[in-house]
């Protein structure tokens, strides 16, 4: 056997061992390995070990994709997020339980007030609170609260120290100087039919205008009235395979003529259309044949759908309006509007409020409106309210006081979390069962 010695040093470096197990390995080499001096021997790394360098080159890499990327991966982080994730677990499951047991007692006492509302013995102060659980809050209304809130003793949910109080109204339409009276402005828009389209065109595509008319034309189904059409600008938005008639209604002549002219340019055969020029506050006169003496509202003309757009800005008396559209519509009808009017931030109703007067003079329209007191006012049953541009235009769909909701109109919580929900879905069943044979004859 050759033994060879190793100089100090130096073998394990050539060798890649160290020193001391340098000596048992070579005596395994055969009698003929001479070591070279500059030779380097490699051990041949694991998978693992070429795995782990590659991550920790990775982990000093200058792109950050690459270096979040090994980040993530690497053990400490992963160990690490196994505990995060366990905490954020935990969280969301006493947060859960949190939100549940609110939901459910904010559940229970609308059930209690809403029982209350409807044998007519709920206060202001319950009806108010009503209005808060449901999210369905006017300015006016908060106002009100913050002022019951003051006065309130008790905590608790008992409210019966308000029975006799009643407070008064904070009215935004009334109230602010700067929502300019309501007038006439049938002649405003004779004068402006020609260049409306033009003038619109622009600002209406600024703020994709097209997406929200779809929407409201897509309602569009059996007899439809349109409130204030205006020059047409919803008609290519109409769908007429789910239309049975249509008729149209707008107080400037003018700006009836040109909504007549683009119908008949775009469904000449359509001849179940018809176009009246009157006011929206005379609906049930002109529905009744023009005479207000023998108006029955029971025995005119209905409608399944009756739409408006950017309408009630220029009417005189929108409140009117708006109990008209009531009275003409069918069982189970709705009213579908699209306006615009007070936004949701006081930044954006200061804008409005400034140009309030120019843009009367400019488009005959009150854009600072609260409209969420004319709908309250009119006694319509919101079914839908959306507002999108910073709150200011007003997406509603609406129903007959009392009708009841249809099983595509019930959201998600009120489905699985409603008080009564049971009891709405029973009426709506019942409301549409097919009569049995002997009614129906
Ligand atoms: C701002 S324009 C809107 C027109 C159209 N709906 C649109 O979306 O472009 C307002 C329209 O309402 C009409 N109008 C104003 N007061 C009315 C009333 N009391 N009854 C019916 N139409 C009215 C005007 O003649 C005008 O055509």
């Amino acid at each position: 056997m050759i033994r060879y010695t190793i100089p100090r040093g130096v073998a394990w470096r050539y060798v890649g061992f160290p020193r001391r197990l340098a000596v048992p390995t070579l005596t395994r080499f055969s009698s003929t390995f001479i070591p070279q001096p500059n030779a380097k021997v490699k051990r041949i790394k694991t998978k693992e070990e070429l795995a782990r360098e590659k991550l920790e080159e990775q982990m000093q890499s200058k792109n950050w994709f690459v270096r979040w990327g090994a980040i993530a991966r690497s053990e400490r982080f992963t160990k690490g997020m196994t505990k995060y994730l366990i905490g954020a677990y935990i969280f969301f499951l006493i947060y859960g339980l949190y939100f549940m047991k609110k939901l459910y007692a904010k559940e229970k006492e609308l059930e209690t007030l809403e029982a209350k509302l409807l044998e007519g013995k709920a206060n202001e102060f319950e009806t108010l609170r009503i209005k808060e659980l449901r999210g369905k809050l006017r300015t006016r209304d908060e106002l009100k609260l913050a002022k019951y809130r003051e006065m309130r003793k008790d905590e608790g949910q008992d409210y019966s120290e308000f029975d006799n109080v009643k407070l008064e109204n904070n009215d935004q339409n009334r109230l602010n100087t700067q929502i300019l009276p309501a007038r006439d402005t049938t002649e405003f828009y004779d004068a402006k039919a020609a260049d409306y389209d033009k003038g619109v065109n622009f600002e209406e595509k600024a703020i994709f205008m097209g997406r929200r008319r779809k929407w409201l034309m897509k309602h569009c189904q059996g007899d439809v009235l349109e409130i204030a059409c205006g020059t047409g600008r919803n008609l290519k938005y109409a769908d007429l395979a789910n239309i049975n008639s249509i008729t149209f209604l707008d107080a400037s002549k003018k700006m009836m003529e040109i909504t007549h002219e683009k119908f008949r340019e775009e469904f000449p055969n359509f001849k179940r259309a018809a176009f009246v020029v009157g006011k929206a506050e005379s609906l049930l006169e002109l529905a009744s044949g023009g005479s207000s003496a023998n108006l029955d509202p029971s025995t005119k003309v209905k409608y399944d759908t009756i739409v408006e757009a950017f309408g009630l800005c220029s009417h005189q008396d929108p409140v009117k309006a708006l109990k008209n559209f009531e009275m003409l519509l069918k069982p189970g009808g709705r009213i579908v509007l699209l306006e615009h009017g007070r936004g949701k931030y006081g930044f954006i109703n200061k804008i409005l409020d400034d140009r309030a007067e120019k843009r009367l003079e400019t488009w005959g329209c009150r854009w600072n409106l609260d409209l969420g007191e004319i709908l309250d006012d009119s006694g319509l049953e919101i079914v839908e309210e959306k507002r999108t541009h910073l709150g200011t235009t007003w997406c509603i769909v609406a129903k007959r006081k009392g009708d009841v909701k249809k099983e595509t109109e019930v959201g998600f919580i009120e489905k699985y979390f409603g008080s009564s929900i049971k009891g709405k879905f029973e009426a709506y069943e019942n409301a549409n069962k097919p009569k049995d044979s002997k009614n129906n004859h």
